[in-house]
């Protein structure tokens, strides 16, 4: 097909032919209502639907299912994660990333049972109204726990309609544009299944490199291949880089393995989860990052540095390890055994300092 033999489909057939494909090639999640019993008029439960949806931010649906499972089994309903410690659900969570996501999943079950008597919300604007839930997920949630017609915009829906129009406007600024063009194709009827369809074709067919258009439902309608430009949609703005920045960890170790660990301010950055005594992490070249910002004077040995990209920059952690006498942990810190490290509510970050300093610690240990 050449540019000129391509012409703008009319948008319920793009609608249509993307719902006959997903009814054939639906993805089964576990927190997913498969089409053919949403057909049978059956809905999934909001709260499967809700908590799938916080996970996945930011998280690949891989990673996710493991985690989506053990919460569900623990925590089966609202009102249980609602009258969970919020301590166990951060040590829950622990490795899933963003931690605020933990903390605001925890107060937005409150509010739930609290303010709705257990049963979420079927509107945007009061979705909207709860804690941790922003434009994205209270329309996603509207649409696949509710079939209300939202427009649900990811990541993937922006690369599938910016190939599909041949949108130039970089992102982010195109954003309201591809709002505008999925509002025009929703269809009146399964817009739940419209809002998975589009959010699996770009996470199985439009991918971001090598898209497999040959299986796309709405090739031929695809503005981006009848340019043979797939892979230039959609069009980033240039990057930054992230800033360096940089620090120590020390991991003090008892006699017994133990390790000397505290917990972090509840606000800003991992808030409220557990780590080992650092340095200031500092953009400074000259910043503390060897053993002078120990928390105690001790015989501490470099264990190398360890890298974690967090969303605004990229930090090198310089590790330190020291065999330290019984003593009683300062104020704020406790000692973690060996059999408990891997249950701490650490993040990524965290266990990877820890894992430089004493390989396979924060790995589950075998009874
Ligand atoms: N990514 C975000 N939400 C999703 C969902 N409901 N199904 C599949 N992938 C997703």
């Amino acid at each position: 097909m050449t540019a000129e033999e391509w012409s703008v489909a009319d948008e319920p057939s793009i609608a249509e032919a993307l719902l006959a494909w997903y009814d054939r090639h639906h993805r089964r999640l576990p927190w997913r209502m498969p089409p053919d019993l949403i057909r049978q008029g059956r809905r999934p439960d909001p709260y499967r639907v809700w908590l799938s949806e916080i996970m996945l931010q930011q998280t690949t649906v891989g990673a996710v299912k493991p985690y989506f499972e053990k919460f569900l089994e623990r925590w089966p309903t609202v009102e249980a994660l609602a009258a969970a410690e919020t301590d166990d659900v951060m040590k829950a969570w622990a490795g899933l990333g963003y931690y605020s996501r933990a903390r605001n999943l925890k107060k937005c079950a409150e509010a739930v049972v609290e303010l709705h008597g257990g049963k979420f919300p079927d509107t945007e604007a009061r979705l909207k109204d709860l804690p941790g839930i922003g434009d994205y997920t209270a329309a996603a949630i509207a649409a696949i726990a509710f079939n209300s017609p939202a427009a649900v915009v990811d990541g993937n829906v922006e690369r599938v309609i910016t190939r599909l129009r041949a949108i130039e406007t970089p992102l982010p600024a195109a954003k309201p544009e591809i709002r505008a063009v999925v509002e025009n194709l929703l269809p009146d009827a399964r817009p739940g299944d419209f809002a998975q369809a589009m959010m699996d074709l770009g996470a199985t067919i439009c991918t971001p490199r090598r898209p497999s258009c040959i299986l796309c439902p709405v090739a031929k309608d695809c503005a981006a291949r009848a340019l043979k430009a797939q892979e230039r949609f959609p069009v980033k703005a240039p990057k930054a880089d992230k800033p360096l920045r940089q620090g120590a960890a020390f991991i003090a170790v008892r006699s017994d393995g133990a390790v000397l660990l505290r917990q972090r301010p509840e606000k800003g950055l991992l808030g409220g989860m557990t780590e080992v005594p650092t340095s200031a992490w500092t953009a400074r070249q000259d910043g503390e990052r060897d053993i002078s910002a120990a928390p105690f004077p001790g015989s501490w040995k470099s264990c190398g540095a360890v890298t974690h990209v967090f969303t605004h920059f990229a930090l090198n952690l310089f590790v330190f390890r020291a065999e330290v006498p019984a003593i009683e942990a300062p104020a704020g810190h406790w000692w973690s055994r060996p059999a408990e490290l891997h249950g701490e509510a650490l993040p990524t970050v965290m266990k990877k300092a820890i894992e430089a300093a004493i390989p396979g610690a924060t790995k589950a240990r075998r009874p």
